[in-house]
């Protein structure tokens, strides 16, 4: 059939010993990016994304217009879809899986607790139920999240650090994905690699993150609020740019084991990694707004709220000595220099007055 001609064409690699890449979330922010990095590079990618409204899916149909000028086809499917992901790893021998499919946002699972059940829990244990069953077995990276550090006071936060206090329902569906992915790579043998990603930031970024619509309400005369910790300091976070957090998806990939078939304490089992993709270097929200104040030369209207955002960590702070080791991660873009390609992209996108876009209209803000 046509589907499945298109399916063959875009994964399959272009360079000696290229890969054969699953990448689910495509449409999404870091899939878009990691997914036109590989196929620059030669290895053949295809994506999987259901294209679902959390926020604006214009901006994830944008998104996929840009993936498929460099020859990306994405089908539109869900992970909890096992006859689908069955069928894709029929037609095609993925050597690797990255993982980036997820219900995201820290604050929205307040308002819809299922869907990161079904997204996070139960999505990612389908899609490896497949992958275990697949052959060859694709060695999968997948997105797990800085969250999972959650009220953890150790500063900065290294892998080996504790992550039994998630602050927000997302952390802790982060945290069972870290479990399940032992489970797996324990019995099954499956070489899985976990990301801790640290609010990633950049071009063609989530509407739903403060960065974005920091920048919006800026731009519209809106007032924003910033939130303080219970003591009323300030909160920071370690804003990673997403060409960093790309480095670190295809460094991990590279290095990535093979998956082994058989899992348990047998020599040569495949192992389960975990690492930090942090920029290294916290930032408080409010040095985040004045560097946009400064970008968008436009005073913000701030509204400062006393207390915490439900679900927020006071801070985060990733320790990357691990991935530097293992694969030569190494954060290179401060937040000022991200922010202004940032700002670029945005005004290049929605115009100065993004009222006039009717994308912006739709965003979520309410994540
Ligand atoms: P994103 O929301 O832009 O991308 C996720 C994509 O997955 C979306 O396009 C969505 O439509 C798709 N998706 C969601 N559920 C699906 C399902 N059940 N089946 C198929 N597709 C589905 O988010 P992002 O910022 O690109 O995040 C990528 C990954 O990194 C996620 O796992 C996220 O939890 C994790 N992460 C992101 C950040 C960050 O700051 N951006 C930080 C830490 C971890
Ligand atoms: C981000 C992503 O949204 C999560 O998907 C991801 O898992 C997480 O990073 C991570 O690193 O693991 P978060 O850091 O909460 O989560 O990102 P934002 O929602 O953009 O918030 C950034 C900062 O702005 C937080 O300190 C928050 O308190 C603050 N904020 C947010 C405000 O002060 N005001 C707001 O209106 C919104």
């Amino acid at each position: 059939a046509a589907w499945e001609k298109q399916v063959r064409l875009s994964s399959t690699p272009r360079r000696t010993n290229g890969f054969s890449v699953l990448v689910t979330g495509a449409a999404g922010f870091v899939g878009s990016h990691c997914s036109l990095a590989l196929k620059k590079r030669g290895d053949g990618v295809l994506g999987l994304d259901n294209f679902n409204n959390y926020y604006d899916p214009s901006l994830k149909r944008a998104r996929q217009n840009l993936l498929s000028k460099h020859q990306v086809f994405i089908v539109e499917g869900d992970l909890n879809d096992g006859p689908l992901l069955t069928k894709l790893f029929d037609v095609v021998p993925f050597t690797h899986v990255l993982h980036l499919a997820a219900q995201a946002g820290v604050r929205y699972a307040m308002q819809n607790p299922q869907s990161y059940i079904s997204s996070n829990i139960a999505g990612f244990v389908n899609l490896l139920e497949v992958a275990k069953a697949a052959n060859p077995q694709p060695s999968i990276v997948w997105a797990s999240s800085s969250s999972v550090y959650g009220l953890n006071t150790e500063n900065p936060f290294s892998e080996r650090d504790r992550t039994d206090q998630p602050a927000s329902l997302y952390a802790a569906t982060k945290k069972a994905g870290e479990e399940i992915a032992h489970t797996y790579n324990h019995i099954y043998g499956l070489s899985l690699t976990g990301l801790r990603f640290f609010t990633v930031y950049g071009p063609w970024g989530r509407p739903d993150m403060a960065y974005f619509f920091f920048t919006k309400d800026i731009l519209q005369g809106k007032s924003i609020d910033i939130y303080e910790t219970h003591d009323q300091k300030e909160v920071a976070r370690d804003f990673t740019y997403i060409d960093d957090v790309v480095k670190g998806c295809l460094g991990a990939l590279d290095t990535a084991e093979k998956s082994t078939g058989s899992g348990g304490k047998k020599k040569g089992a495949a192992q389960l990694r975990v690492y930090n993709l942090g920029n290294t270097s916290p930032v408080p929200v409010g040095r985040l707004v004045s560097i946009l104040e400064g970008l968008l030369s436009t005073k913000a209207k701030k509204h400062v709220i006393t207390m915490p955002r439900n679900g927020d960590v006071p801070f985060t702070h990733a320790n990357v000595t691990l991935a530097f080791k293992d694969f030569g991660y190494k954060p290179t873009t401060d937040l000022s220099t991200g922010l202004r390609k940032f700002v670029k992209w945005y005004i290049s996108y929605y115009g100065i007055q993004s009222k006039t876009r009717k994308e912006s209209q739709a965003t979520g803000e309410s994540g």
